[in-house]
């Protein structure tokens, strides 16, 4: 999260509150009503169909038909250990300051590991990941793993001076890892100097793509043609493509900018860049040492000294804020910042079900309070062939460096609109296009969320992880909380003091611009009144704050929770949850949402240790081996042995961590 990173400020004062009273909020209500959950919550839903979801009908599919959750969900826990269900184990197996190579030394637990050691080794705050088979393995492939932040305190020795060194240890734990892992005798293991094994830290040199590519706002000293940028930051969810490589989402790296306010550009001011005094590391105090090389420090400072931006770094942050791709399987190929998909605070991206001869298209939230839901959709058409390319870079640019980046909004009827952010686009009033406001599709990138504003997209309770149900094609965001929520609501959005969070969903329309949705469940702490446990959760599925989400091939949706909420977090730690969408219908085949009536479908399959954020999954191909990540943990781990409690009065400096999860049978996970 971000509950060290999370910037709780409200950047976006648009009027955009189309439903902005709450003598709306509680006629809405009957929209909420319409879609079932409140109905859900009486016993009374099983009559009504949902007007979002009706468009498939898992009956025509035999994988979901056979498919059943077979665990029973688990209690809650609140220990510096991993809990799973009976039949399963977990395995530690990558954690934090793994080291990469040979030219990294060993992670050392008095935290003296220099900043080399860093950039070879593993980063901190373990966040997306994605496992890539190669050839095809479930015993042998590469790991692509986000991370997101730091706590400084575990990355540096007591003591620690803060200088040019600390600051690169501190940006060299920033970024990516691709590391290849293998099944083993002993368990999974890390192959060290393995050739696919690389960073991408903070400061690694990347490419720009699309509309902002070669334009004046990316020229700075170290890029005169305005075509690179270096390094990525805040990588917090992420995605993959039909055609192997993955996607990285920056996501609150505003704040690792600082600027003179008096100097601040309109997108600065919207986005949330820090003043002089409010930068979240500061790494910028060491410009000037006498090792500085390229301006690596100086380059997190915007405020203009020059006499333009080949003379400052003014335009260093317009090099972020982008979903960037990589090639896990070449090794010697540079990421790309895919600048089309807009930029902001890039939660997650999720590309929707793929249909040969149609448009792909990828799913990005903005993860902050009142911020917005976006969709780009290609220009190209989707070619399966492309799916087993080589050359995956260039398939990433046929498909996402040109197309139609839209913003959406949400209607108070079950209907939704998707709004292109291009020039010709009205205002929602009516009286202008973004034209008057932009000169470029590049100038709209640049300020996406200010676009959006004007175009009249829907705020929402902070946009996390989007995730496409590969059964039906129903896409659906995680709404993780938002207590700013003081006296508006919308329909998609209908709480007060939203404090636990919901997930929202849609099915496109085909051939149009709108989509249908409706809210399949709502977080609640179990022995909160009807008016706020509106899905019946009970003590072995509440949960509060949904953050990270996924499917896995055969149509389990995995929901991860990264909460705050005492009500919940009095009962358990950071949790993942499972729940099989398509198999949730009526008798004439309509999408049902979670309810009292059917709330047993929602299981509780593992808690993580004390402190944690759960965040980040992936399964192999074979379904029997799944990813995922520890963030931040408090007191852990004590061992390779996940589910091993640091015993009581014993202090560990944590680690976040992969940790994989096995069943004990070999077979599949989560049936
Ligand atoms: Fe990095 Fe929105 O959590
Ligand atoms: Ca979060
Ligand atoms: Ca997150």
């Amino acid at each position: 999260m971000s509950k060290e990173t999370f910037d709780p400020t409200r950047y976006n004062h648009s009027a955009n509150e189309p439903f902005s009273s709450v003598l709306e909020k509680k006629l809405s209500r009957r929209d909420v009503l319409k879609g079932g959950a409140a109905f859900a919550a009486l016993g009374l839903f099983s009559s009504f169909g949902l007007a979002g979801c009706n468009s498939s009908s898992s009956s025509d599919d035999e994988a979901s038909e056979s498919l059943s959750l077979g665990f029973k969900s688990i209690a809650g826990s609140k220990t510096d250990a991993v809990v799973v269900p009976v039949g399963y184990s977990a395995q530690v197996l990558a954690p934090w300051g793994t080291p990469l190579n040979s030219i990294a030394s060993e992670w050392k637990s008095d935290g003296t590991n220099t900043a080399l050691d860093q950039a070879n080794s593993l980063g901190m705050h373990h966040d997306g990941m994605q496992f890539f088979p190669l050839d095809g393995s479930s015993t042998d492939g590469l790991l692509c793993i986000n991370h997101e932040y730091i706590d400084s305190n575990a990355l540096h020795y007591d003591g620690a001076i803060r200088d040019s060194e600390f600051v690169r240890k501190e940006i060299n734990a920033h970024g990516v890892t691709v590391v290849r892992v293998q099944l083993t005798d002993n368990g999974w293991q890390v192959v060290k100097d393995d050739a696919h094994n690389r960073r991408f830290t903070a400061a690694t040199e990347m490419d720009i793509s699309g509309p902002l590519a070669m334009t004046a706002a990316l020229i700075t000293p170290f890029s005169t043609a305005g075509n690179k940028t270096r390094g990525t930051l805040n990588n917090c969810g992420n995605g993959s493509t039909p055609w192997g490589t993955y996607l990285t989402c920056e996501e609150n790296w505003p704040g690792y900018f600082v600027a003179d306010e008096a100097t601040m550009t309109e997108d600065q001011k919207r986005i949330g860049i820090s003043s002089l005094t409010s930068g979240r590391y500061n790494w910028h105090d060491q410009a000037g040492s006498a090792d500085e090389v390229q301006g690596e420090f100086s380059r997190f400072n915007l405020t203009p000294t020059g006499a333009n931006a080949l003379e400052d770094y003014r335009n260093e942050a317009n090099g972020y804020g982008y979903i960037v791709e990589i090639d896990p399987y070449n090794p010697d190929s540079t990421a790309v910042k895919r600048t089309a998909l807009g930029r902001f605070r890039h939660e997650g991206c999720a590309y929707g079900k793929l249909e040969a001869g149609k448009p792909i298209v990828f799913y990005s939230g903005h993860d902050s309070r009142f911020e917005y839901l976006y969709k780009f959709e290609s220009t190209a058409m989707w070619d399966p062939a492309d799916a087993d390319r080589t050359d995956r870079l260039d398939v990433g640019a046929k498909y996402m460096d040109s197309g139609t980046l839209y913003v959406a909004r949400f209607d108070d009827d079950g209907k939704g609109m998707w709004l292109p952010l291009v020039l010709t686009t009205p205002s929602a009033d009516g009286s202008e296009t973004l034209a008057n406001s932009f000169s470029s599709q590049a100038d709209i990138i640049l300020n996406t969320a200010g676009a959006a504003d004007i175009v009249g997209a829907t705020p929402m309770d902070r946009p996390e992880w989007t995730a496409v149900d590969p059964v039906t094609g129903t896409v659906y965001l995680t709404l993780t909380n938002n207590t700013q929520r003081t006296d508006t609501t919308n329909p998609a959005n209908p709480r007060l003091n939203n404090a636990f969070g919901h997930i929202i969903r849609w099915d496109e329309v085909e051939g149009s611009n709108e989509f249908d949705w409706d809210i399949f469940v709502f977080g609640s702490p179990e022995d909160a009144d009807a008016e706020t446990n509106l899905s019946g959760l009970d003590e072995f599925n509440q949960f509060a704050s949904p953050d990270g989400m996924a499917f896995d091939a055969r149509g389990i949706m995995w929901v991860q929770t990264d909460n705050g909420a005492d009500e919940v977090t009095s009962y358990t730690n950071d949790q993942m949850l499972a729940v099989v969408p398509s198999k949730l219908v009526d008798a004439d085949g309509n999408q049902e949402v979670l309810s009292a009536s059917n709330q047993a479908e929602l299981r509780r399959f593992f808690v993580g240790p004390n402190n944690c954020e759960v965040t980040g999954l992936s399964l192999t191909p074979d379904q029997k081996n799944f990813f995922v990540n520890i963030q931040h943990p408090g007191n852990w781990p004590y061992s390779t042995n996940a589910a091993e409690e640091t015993p009581a009065g014993t202090s560990v400096r944590p680690r976040a961590s992969t940790v994989v999860i096995m069943k004990d049978d070999n077979g599949e996970i989560g049936v």
